[in-house]
């Protein structure tokens, strides 16, 4: 039995069937009921106009400030993996050390599972995790990596409190996330504006940080780590075939992602409004002119 509350659910994994506790009971509780958080909304969704992003990523691209810190023989685990690429390139660095990749989505998980049997690296596996209550023990891992996972997040710092306790002693935590506001583009276009916008209005329905980049920094040590290194670094799009790729992409995504769905489900925009500003992406991807800059914060966090 669930009660859908506004930010928890009440459950008993005891299955006592006995009756859930009145509001406010606190401690009083019966043999098995607690509080769980209620799950985040994972804003972007599998569509395949994301996983179009998702798949093109590569330990240069989306994880270079943790090359320096990677060395053969490492154990890796790598949080919301999605479709696993970024993990399979790990893989290859830090061969023979286990790597594991974990992501809530089962879904995403089996195309993940799919690369791994293709790549042939025994050392590499996949399975379904959520990052708030990982299934590891204590000091389980060289390195604890997430990219673009902490900005999908409602609860960021307590994610770093569950990746800092299966990190080893002298190990590292790698977060890498987008910050949305400090994204540039030209030429400007109010669509592109309107689009920012209603991004930031569908992740902040959705409890998420769009703009988490310049947050990881506080996080990490609101997370009680000692010695953390914050930098940043970028995806930049502006030559024909990148423009006609990312302006695409995300044309696809504004129609008909999970992005477009919560759009319309939280009464934020209307299917007129989302194709108009899809245009507008076309139109980008056109401009000989057009320059668009993903803008990343990261750190690597030790004790
Ligand atoms: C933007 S994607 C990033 C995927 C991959 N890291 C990459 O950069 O290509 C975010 C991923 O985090 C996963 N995710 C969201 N919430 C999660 C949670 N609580 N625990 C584990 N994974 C989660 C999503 O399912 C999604 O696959």
């Amino acid at each position: 039995m669930k009660h859908y509350g506004e930010i928890c659910l009440i459950v008993n994994d005891a299955g006592s069937g006995a009756p859930p506790p009145p509001p406010g009971s606190g401690a009083d509780w019966g043999p098995g009921w607690h509080h769980d958080p209620m799950p985040d909304t994972y804003t972007h969704g599998h569509h395949e106009s994301v996983l179009r992003s998702h798949t093109w990523r590569t330990v240069d691209n989306s994880a270079a400030y943790l090359l320096d810190a990677l060395a053969p023989g490492q154990d890796l685990l790598d949080i919301g993996c999605g479709p696993g690429t970024i993990t399979a390139d790990l893989a290859t660095r830090v061969a023979p050390g286990r790597v594991v990749g974990i992501d809530v989505s089962e879904e995403i998980v089996t195309q993940a599972q799919d690369l791994a049997a293709r790549s042939g690296l025994s050392h590499l596996s996949f399975t379904t995790g959520d990052v708030y209550a990982l299934d590891f023990d204590d000091a389980s891992f060289d390195i604890v990596h997430a990219h673009q996972v902490l900005q999908h997040l409602s609860r960021p710092v307590d994610a770093l409190i569950e990746m800092r306790r299966v990190v080893r002693p002298g190990g590292v935590v790698a977060v890498r996330d987008g910050d949305f506001a400090a994204y540039p583009w030209a030429p400007a276009d109010p669509l592109l504006d309107r689009w920012l916008d209603l991004y930031h209005e569908v992740t902040r329905h959705n409890g998420a940080e769009a703009d988490a980049g310049r947050h990881l920094l506080g996080w990490a040590h609101a997370a009680g780590f000692s010695e953390v290194v914050a930098t940043s670094s970028t995806w930049t799009f502006a030559d024909a075939e990148r423009r006609k790729w990312w302006g695409e992409l995300w044309a696809d995504r504004v129609r008909l992602s999970a992005f477009a769905d919560q759009a319309l489900a939280y009464g934020l925009s209307n299917r007129a409004e989302l194709e108009d500003i899809a245009q507008a992406w076309l139109r980008w991807a056109a401009s000989p002119d057009g320059f668009f800059a993903v803008v990343h914060g990261e750190v690597l966090a030790r004790d």
